[in-house]
């Protein structure tokens, strides 16, 4: 979704903005600009498409050491150039750029066209940009107070003002946005990987703050704090992990990885002595763990059904009834919170707007809500009292795949951490960490072993709708081999409990609709192998994914190492990443940038 990038100091601004918004990109958008204060004043270029269409209209000599740039995912009006940011008041004075969603925006349009303001554009945006020029303040500082004072709804901010082209003032509430400082430079942005390549020192903003940027320095103050004191962080991202390197695509790449990006998740967290995880990070000690009777998970998309395989295993290792839901759905029902319950909030990016919201939530009704999240001191990290950073590394990749695992993983170690302090006992904990720290290696093998999913991905590509089906265990992985497959081929992939498949799809079987099935070799391979009979006796073609011996009556088998029963969805899962992939790629289609997606959703 929307990105913002800001430059200070003493370089060229354009080549830094261009660049940060190229970083960016991953993030799904639909047009681009900037805005440059320079020697002869300011200048806003803007475009509709790629940033590197925005490079192409840029003027030869775009001078200026100030400027802040912007991807735009349309909300309020169609992607333009009208439409685009920066946005700016009528003199163009004053330039702003923005992520969230201004929900007075069509009450501040109305006073603002009452006033006699000619307005170019259909954004909410375009009101923050008159209504700061249009104050009557000292400062640029005071006029963004005020102005901000006047909005609902969610906002990151970067306001140039040409009156004093010294500074970058931001505001956030709702939407990240981060200060990056450089050597006598500093950097702005929505996203940590656009400031990487020049410093792994930030700051987080938090919702309320404000900040004014120069090239010396960042000074934070809030409406009601003229001076807030915060230290910088150390990123652990490095440029070198956003780079596709010999890879053809970021999905391939992040798939590949898992086996190193998983081995370093696991360092120091597997307890082989007392056969559980060590989690010091979710500030909860034993104790506290016991308290608990039920946990409730909540994420979107593919985190969700990450949840829900989670939830399974915390029912199966703890015994601790567990269930997942949307978070786009919990937040908009009048949940109730539970003092004896652990909400888990599951997101990659940390950023998504329904799960910051949900998070939000439990705790204002007093619930404990920890995180399973990816990126570092990202919103949804800052939230929670405490959780387990997933250490998958940056994932661009709109369709989500190394970061899924490490949820899939990271609950594990939660449900070890939970089963530990209840019935689980220590032969089952060592058989678990004995299998955890298998999964990596295993990992490795199976994305070695890839010519029967390409085989078998050519031969679903052909098909306009396909089934993914699985019982019990194998049910989310289906229905997040589904998701990943849609996503990206753009082809009706619906998932379905094998269980259920005689109650109502079976009419639908043909050869011309395909099915994926999950097969574990559990306690219901009977039932699994009786079901795929059912599909092909009625002439249905089945792709299954299953263990080594396993005889299944299907046209491909794509097979994978067993691991214990309860971790086997999680390898069970690595073939339909790349069943999805190899698909998309035979139908040569738009693999890390999906249409219609963004990589994370912060607006709602
Ligand atoms: C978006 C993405 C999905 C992702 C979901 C949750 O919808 O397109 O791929 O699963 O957000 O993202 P998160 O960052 O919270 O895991």
């Amino acid at each position: 979704m929307c990105g913002i990038v800001g430059y200070i100091g003493g370089q060229a601004a354009t080549p830094i903005l261009i660049d940060g918004l190229t970083q960016l990109e991953y993030r799904g958008y639909d047009s681009a600009g900037i805005a440059v204060i320079g020697p002869s004043g300011a200048r806003r270029v803007r475009s509709v498409g790629r940033v590197r269409d925005l490079e192409a209209t840029l003027p030869k000599r775009l001078a200026g050491k100030v400027g802040i740039g912007h991807t735009r995912w349309a909300t309020h009006g169609a992607p333009s150039e009208a439409n685009a940011h920066p946005q700016a008041d009528a003199s163009q004075r004053v330039f702003v750029v923005h992520n969230g969603i201004i929900d007075n925006a069509r009450a501040l349009r109305a006073g603002l066209e009452a006033d006699g303001v000619e307005l170019t554009s259909d954004t909410d945006t375009e009101a923050i940009a008159h209504l700061i020029a249009r104050t009557a303040a000292d400062t640029l500082e005071e006029a963004v107070l005020a102005t901000v004072a006047r909005l609902t709804g969610t906002y990151a901010l970067a306001v140039l003002d040409t009156a004093h082209p010294d500074r970058i003032v931001v505001a956030r509430n709702g939407s990240p946005l981060i200060i990056g400082i450089g050597d006598h430079e500093m950097f702005i942005a929505s996203d940590v990987s656009a400031v990487v390549r020049h410093t792994t020192q930030v700051v987080h903003l938090d919702d309320g703050e404000c900040a004014t940027v120069t090239a010396g320095g960042f000074h934070l103050f809030t409406a009601d704090a003229d001076h807030v004191g915060k230290t910088a962080t150390t990123v652990e991202m490095t440029a070198a992990e956003l780079e596709l390197g010999n890879h053809r695509h970021f999905m391939l790449k992040e798939i590949l990885e898992q086996p190193y990006s998983l081995e370093r998740m696991l360092t120091g967290r597997l307890d082989e002595r007392f056969a559980t995880a060590r989690l010091d990070g979710l500030n909860l000690d034993p104790q506290a763990l016991r308290r608990f009777k039920r946990v409730k998970i909540l994420g979107c998309g593919s985190a969700y059904y990450m949840g829900q395989l989670g939830a399974q295993l915390i029912e199966e290792l703890a015994r601790v009834p567990a269930d997942a839901e949307p978070a786009s759905e919990f937040r908009y029902r009048n949940p109730l919170i539970e003092p004896d319950t652990l909400y888990v909030a599951v997101s990659q990016s940390g950023e998504t707007a329904d799960t910051a919201f949900a998070v939000q939530e439990v705790k204002r009704k007093g619930g404990t809500i920890v995180g399973l999240v990816n990126v570092v001191g990202s919103t949804i990290a800052r939230e929670v009292s405490g959780g387990v950073y997933l250490h998958a590394g940056p994932e661009v990749a709109v369709a989500s795949t190394k970061a899924n695992t490490h949820m899939a993983v990271g609950f594990a170690l939660l449900a070890l951490a939970l089963g530990r302090v209840r019935d689980l006992s220590i032969t089952d904990g060592t058989r678990i960490v004995k299998a955890l720290k298998e999964l990596p290696r295993q990992i490795g093998e199976i994305v070695a072993d890839g010519d029967k999913v390409v085989e078998a991905a050519e031969l679903l590509a052909t098909a306009p709708s396909l089934f993914f089906i699985g019982r019990v265990r194998g049910y989310p992985t289906a229905r997040e081999g589904a998701q990943k497959f849609k996503e990206i081929s753009y082809r009706h992939a619906e998932a379905y409990q094998t269980s259920e498949l005689k109650h109502g799809p079976l009419a639908l079987i043909s050869p011309e609709l395909p099915t994926v099935a999950i097969v574990p070799d559990d306690e219901l391979l009977d039932r699994n192998i009786g079901a795929l009979h059912e599909i092909s006796a009625r002439g249905g073609e089945i792709v299954a994914i299953t263990h080594h011996g396993v005889e299944v009556d299907a046209r491909l088998v794509i097979r994978v190492p067993k691991t214990e029963p309860e971790l086997d969805p999680i390898l069970l899962m690595i073939p339909t990443q790349l069943l999805a992939y190899h698909a998309a790629l035979a139908l040569g289609e738009n693999i890390d940038k999906p249409r219609n997606l963004a990589k994370s959703v912060t607006v709602e």
